[in-house]
């Protein structure tokens, strides 16, 4: 999800300098927490949380199980609450029954914790608006979540109005929130911090069709997202005051090893509020700037053309090429160069690039962002890497990785 309005710029102004007044009572057991990364749909990744106090004779664990969207554009964790004025639907689990719970504690206007300076009168409220009339609003509220271990006191969103999640569109949907990954103080990583020391990883596996992986892959946090491998390419993470965003800097594109010199580098530079290139994982797939896009596009329908494949559109308003007879797909590999000393290059192989790689018709997971030229890069075209964001450096560190393997 992007959160490309204002909106969330001006309720979570004031917040940057607040990060290190913060004084969180974390209590906790274990330096490892490690939550398994699962999937909803082919590129859109969960992990389970436990969240509150709430004994009862049916289980032995006193908090209740939900599974929270990883969204690493996301400056605060939510959850739909009880009692909820518009919410979607999430199944088998039903709203969060917050005042069953022993361990929720509503934060007040007065309190420091209330960042967003906002109130219904009674409570401290936030509003996160994602894509245009996608949003989620509540109230902010201390709760003890579990990820491994107990979390006292963790500041999340108690949603009482959700509108227009695209992960509640799926009949079956699992999905009861976020974990916000975002940059800010109040995201789960900032809130951690003791333990994550700023830093995360997320290694997103290909979807197999059928296939049942039993290896597992984790989110990761502290010196654990840290990998050993020695091939890390490095980029610097632009952190920009209140605005969620992890920012970084994109020089170019190649098509099968060779650079795209007609895209220029200053489509993909920020101006004020627009353009700028963010990593995304909630988003599914990668918007590249218009003038980018296009110049690529052409590379590849010319790549297609000459294979006797046919172009067609797909969902998202995706580019797909269907093939001419029953041989093999040759599919072509694009990489994104971002600024780094030593050429931080991330090839996109095929599983990075096409869905539907069983199929005659293979989709490109890029599409043209022609609203504000805005480039997203977004999960699938991040799997098979082991991404390091480390906030307190600014730095994103990334390597190629079987993340069956080793996620
Ligand atoms: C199938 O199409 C490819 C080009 O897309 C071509 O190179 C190949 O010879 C064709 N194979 C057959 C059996 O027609
Ligand atoms: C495979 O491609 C065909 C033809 O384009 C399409 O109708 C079908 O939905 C695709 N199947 C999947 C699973 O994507
Ligand atoms: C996107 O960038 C191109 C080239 O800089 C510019 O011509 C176009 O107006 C931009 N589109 C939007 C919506 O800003």
């Amino acid at each position: 999800m992007t959160s490309l309005t204002i909106n969330i710029l001006l309720c979570l102004y004031l917040l940057a300098n607040h990060v290190s007044s913060l004084t969180l009572e974390l209590v906790s057991q274990e330096n490892v927490i490690r939550p398994e990364l699962e999937r909803q749909s082919e590129y859109r990744f969960m992990v389970k949380i436990g969240i509150g106090t709430t004994p009862s004779q049916k289980t032995t664990t006193p908090y209740k199980e939900y599974f929270l969207h990883v969204d690493t554009s996301s400056p605060l964790s939510w959850l739909q609450c009880e009692g909820c004025k518009k919410c979607f639907k999430q199944q088998p689990t039903k709203p969060f029954p917050k005042t069953n719970s022993k361990s929720f504690h509503p934060i007040l206007p007065s309190d420091k914790l209330c960042l967003t300076k906002q109130t219904d009168g009674k409570y401290c409220t936030y509003k996160i608006r994602y894509d245009e009339n996608s949003y989620t609003a509540g109230i902010l509220a201390k709760e003890t979540l579990f990820l491994g271990t107990n979390f006292d006191n963790l500041v999340f969103g108690c949603g009482m109005e959700q509108n227009r999640m695209v992960y509640a569109n799926n009949a079956q949907n699992k999905i009861a929130g976020v974990l916000g990954l975002g940059w800010g103080p109040l995201s789960f990583v900032t809130q951690i911090e003791s333990i994550s020391d700023g830093k995360f990883s997320h290694c997103f596996p290909p979807f197999k069709l059928g296939r049942h992986e039993k290896h597992k892959t984790r989110l990761r946090f502290g010196a654990d997202a840290v990998s050993s491998k020695q091939n890390r390419m490095t980029t610097k993470l632009h952190l920009i005051g209140s605005n969620p965003f992890y920012y970084v800097e994109l020089e170019g594109i190649s098509f099968n090893g060779q650079r795209l010199n007609k895209i220029k580098e200053d489509v993909f530079r920020a101006k004020y509020t627009e353009g700028g290139v963010i990593i995304n994982s909630g988003e599914m797939f990668t918007q590249l700037a218009k003038p980018a896009y296009d110049v690529l596009e052409t590379k590849v329908d010319y790549y297609f053309a000459k294979l006797m494949y046919k172009t067609k559109v797909g969902s998202y308003n995706r580019r797909c090429y269907m093939k001419a007879n029953t041989t093999r797909h040759r599919v072509p590999t694009i990489s994104f160069h971002f600024k780094g000393s030593s050429g931080a290059r991330m090839v996109l192989k095929p599983e990075a690039l096409f869905t539907d790689l069983y199929n005659d018709s293979i989709c490109l997971g890029i599409y043209p962002n022609d609203k504000n030229n805005m480039t997203i890069i977004g999960a699938h075209q991040l799997i098979n890497h082991w991404f390091t964001f480390d906030t307190k450096n600014s730095q994103l560190s990334f390597h190629q990785e079987n993340c069956y393997k080793n996620g």
